[in-house]
């Protein structure tokens, strides 16, 4: 049965629909003491957006090759490989991360919207950041038919 000592998380999740929407959100949920962890940074291009909003930014991809061209176009920026599902080894990388943006390949869909519910629940649960921000339509899809339940209007 439910009660007050119920472990309850914290963090907010903002689904966008598409890469456009996944950038837009940069200003409004990004600040200057940040320390945001981007995950599926592919070859940098959105880490470069996040980096002037934040104290520091670190993009990781589970493809070396994405992370070895991501290094080579943007040399001042931090990049690690890192595979999502290991969230030891995101928490290896040393940081205490306030804000998280994920772009996987193969998340963003309605079959694996409950992976994408695992995972956000995985990071929300073990670094318990603000808010993560996911590139998915189907996550942003099912938050909009979400309804909490306030009571009946008195
Ligand atoms: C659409 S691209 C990302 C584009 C990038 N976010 C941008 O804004 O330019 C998706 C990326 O997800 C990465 N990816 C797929 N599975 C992953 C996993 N398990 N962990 C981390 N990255 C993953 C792929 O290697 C690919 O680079």
């Amino acid at each position: 049965m439910a009660n007050d000592r119920q472990f309850k998380l914290k963090t907010k999740f903002i689904g966008t629909r598409n890469v456009r929407e996944y950038r837009q959100t940069i200003p409004t949920w990004v600040n200057a003491e940040d320390t945001v962890l981007e995950i599926g940074c592919e070859w940098g291009t959105t880490t470069v957006f996040l980096a002037p909003h934040c104290r520091k930014v670190i993009g990781t991809d589970v493809s070396s090759d994405c992370i070895e061209r991501a290094r080579q176009e943007h040399p001042e920026l931090e990049f690690a490989v890192l595979d999502a599902y290991d969230v030891l080894a995101a928490l290896d990388l040393g940081e205490h991360f306030t804000k998280i943006y994920i772009d996987m390949s193969g998340l963003s869909g309605y079959r694996s919207l409950l992976d994408l519910i695992s995972l956000l629940t995985m990071y929300s649960t073990v670094l318990r950041p603000d808010a993560i921000v996911v590139k998915s339509g189907a996550l942003k899809q099912f938050a909009s038919l979400c309804v909490p339940w306030h009571g009946p209007p008195s």
